[in-house]
C-alpha cells in the first residue's frame, strides 16, 4: 500500500472530526427512548460507507434497528473481506461519574496516550473501531489500491444480543459470503506490545426473581418468622461458589476445554504487572478461582457474575421493611465448548432445586452465545500478523480475550468462515464504564494497518 502514512497525515483532522460527529448521536440501543437517535446513526453510516467508496449501500430492515450492508466487488475471482462492526452504544450510566458529556467528544490527553484521547460513550466501543474500517477503504479506494472485495455489515444491537442480526445471517447466506471476517471491536495488550484477539467468551445472562409473602411487611412483626427474600437471594447467590472460587452449579463444567501446560505456559509470555493491574483499580489484591493467574481467569476460565441486585428500601433514610420480592441479573462468561442454552438450562435447575421452602424463585433467560477460539495458522491470522509487524515493528502477540461478541460463533456456522479481530484499544480505555475514550494514536494506527491486512490477505490467498 503506498502512501498510507502521508494520506493519514493530511486527512487526519477531516478523520477525527467525523468520527466526532458520530459519537454526538447517542445511538443506546438498551434503551427506546433513543430510537429515533439509533435509526439517525444507521443512516449516517450509510452514507459514510457511500462516500468511501462502496457501489451499493442498502439499509436492511430487521425485527429491530437495521442492519447497514455495503459492498464493492471488484472481480468475483478475487478474495472477499467481510467486515463486522456495531454503530449501536452502551448506556452512559451513571452519568455523574463522567467528567465531560457522554455525547459531547473532546480531545485530551493522558499517560497512555499523550497525543491525545476522543472521550466519549463509542469512542471506542465501536464506532471509533468501526469508523476506521471506513476510513481505510476510502484510502484504498480514493487511492486506486483495493486489493479485493469487500462487504461491510454495521449492525445495532450487539449491546443487547445481536438477535436479529443472527435471522438476518441466516436468511442472507448467499449475500454475506465471503473468504474471512474482519472485526475491530477487541482491544490490544499495550500500544508498544500489538496482540491479536484468537478467543472470545461465550455467554449466558439471566435474570433471577425471588418471592416471598405477598406484601412488603414490618420487619419488625414478622422479621425472624417468615423466608426475607433478600435474606434468601444472597444466600443463593453466595452458595454459587465454593471456598476455591469454583462455581458449584453440577455439570457447570463438563465440556469445559483445559489447556494443556504448554499452552498455559505460551498464554503466561504475554508481558503483564499484577502491581499495575492493582493500581490501575485501586484494589490491594486480586480475587478470583484458585489454581489459575489473572490472565487465566478472564479469558480461559468460565465465571459467574452478579451484574445487579435490588429489591427493599433504598431510598434515603431507614425504613424497616421485609420485602415481598427480589431481583438480580446474572452473567455467565464461558469458554469453548460449553453450549450456552445448556448452561442456562443447569443455571435454572440448579437455582430452583437450592430455593428454600417459603420462597417462590424464577429465573428468566436473556441472551447468550457461543465463545470462539480461532486457529493461528490461518492465512487470515497470518496475514493480520503481516500486518501488525509492519505498522507496529513487532510481531503481535495472540491473545484470548474474556469478553464476548456471541456473533462471531454464528458467523462461523452461518456463513462456514473465519473471524480476524484485530482491535486497537486498551483496556484502560474504560470501554462500557464512564470516560470512555479512544487513543488518537490507536485509532489512526488502526486506520493504517487495516488496507495491509487487506493487502497480504489477498497475496497469501493466491
Ligand atoms: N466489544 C465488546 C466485546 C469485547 C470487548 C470483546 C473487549 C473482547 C474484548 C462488545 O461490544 C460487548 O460489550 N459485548 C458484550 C456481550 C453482548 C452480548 C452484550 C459483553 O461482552 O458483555
Ligand atoms: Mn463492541
Ligand atoms: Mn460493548
Amino acid at each position: 500500500m503506498n502512501h498510507i502514512q502521508s494520506y493519514i497525515l493530511e486527512h487526519k483532522n477531516r478523520f477525527i472530526n467525523e468520527l466526532i460527529e458520530l459519537l454526538k448521536i447517542p445511538s443506546i440501543s438498551a434503551d427506546s427512548a433513543y430510537k429515533n437517535d439509533v435509526l439517525k446513526t444507521a443512516d449516517a453510516i450509510k452514507i459514510s460507507l457511500e462516500n468511501a467508496g462502496c457501489d451499493t449501500v442498502e439499509i436492511c430492515k430487521t425485527d429491530g434497528y437495521p442492519v447497514v450492508y455495503g459492498e464493492k466487488i471488484i472481480d468475483k475471482n478475487l478474495p472477499t473481506i467481510l467486515v463486522y462492526g456495531h454503530y449501536d452504544v452502551q448506556p452512559p450510566d451513571p452519568i455523574n461519574l463522567w467528567n465531560s458529556p457522554p455525547f459531547e467528544p473532546v480531545i485530551k490527553k493522558t499517560e497512555k496516550h499523550p497525543e491525545g484521547a476522543i472521550f466519549a460513550r463509542g469512542a471506542c466501543d465501536d464506532k471509533g473501531q468501526m469508523y476506521m474500517h471506513v476510513k481505510a477503504m476510502e484510502f484504498m479506494t480514493s487511492t486506486n489500491q483495493l486489493p479485493c472485495n469487500v462487504k461491510f455489515m454495521i449492525e445495532g444491537e450487539e449491546e443487547v444480543g445481536s438477535s436479529n442480526l443472527a435471522t438476518f445471517v441466516k436468511n442472507n447466506q448467499e449475500k454475506l459470503k465471503n473468504d474471512v471476517i474482519l472485526i475491530s471491536d477487541t482491544g490490544m495488550i499495550a500500544n508498544d506490545v500489538p496482540s491479536i484477539t484468537t478467543g472470545l467468551r461465550g455467554l449466558s445472562y439471566v435474570e433471577v426473581e425471588v418471592t416471598g409473602p405477598n406484601r412488603d411487611l414490618h420487619s419488625g412483626l414478622y422479621g425472624g418468622a417468615v423466608a426475607n427474600p433478600i435474606n434468601i437471594l444472597t444466600k443463593m447467590i453466595a452458595s454459587l461458589h465454593d471456598e476455591n472460587n469454583h462455581i458449584t452449579i453440577p455439570g457447570f463444567y463438563d465440556n469445559v476445554e483445559e489447556l494443556s501446560k504448554e499452552e498455559r505456559a505460551e498464554m503466561a509470555k504475554a508481558p503483564f504487572s499484577l502491581e499495575s493491574y492493582k493500581k490501575a483499580l485501586d484494589i490491594d489484591s486480586v480475587y478470583g478461582e484458585t489454581g489459575y493467574t489473572t490472565n487465566e481467569r478472564n479469558s480461559i476460565r468460565p465465571t459467574l457474575d452478579v451484574n445487579g441486585i435490588w429489591g427493599g428500601y433504598t431510598g434515603e433514610g431507614a425504613k424497616t421493611v421485609i420485602a415481598s420480592k427480589t431481583y438480580a441479573k446474572i452473567s455467565m462468561r464461558l469458554v469453548p465448548n460449553q453450549d450456552w442454552e445448556n448452561i442456562t438450562k443447569l443455571f435454572k435447575n440448579h437455582f430452583e432445586n437450592i430455593a428454600p421452602k417459603g420462597v417462590k424463585v424464577k429465573v428468566t433467560p436473556h441472551h447468550g452465545g457461543q465463545g470462539y477460539v480461532t486457529p493461528i495458522d490461518s492465512i487470515g491470522f497470518k496475514a493480520a500478523s503481516k500486518a501488525y509487524q509492519d505498522t507496529f515493528g513487532k510481531k503481535p502477540i495472540p491473545q484470548r480475550s474474556g469478553g464476548s461478541i456471541p456473533i462471531v460463533a454464528l458467523f462461523e456456522q452461518e456463513l462456514k468462515s473465519k473471524t480476524i479481530l484485530m482491535g486497537f484499544y486498551l483496556d484502560s480505555d474504560a470501554i462500557h464504564s464512564p470516560n470512555e475514550h479512544f487513543g488518537v494514536w490507536n485509532y489512526l494506527k488502526g486506520i493504517e494497518t487495516i488496507p495491509l491486512f487487506y493487502k497480504y490477505f489477498t497475496e497469501l490467498s493466491k
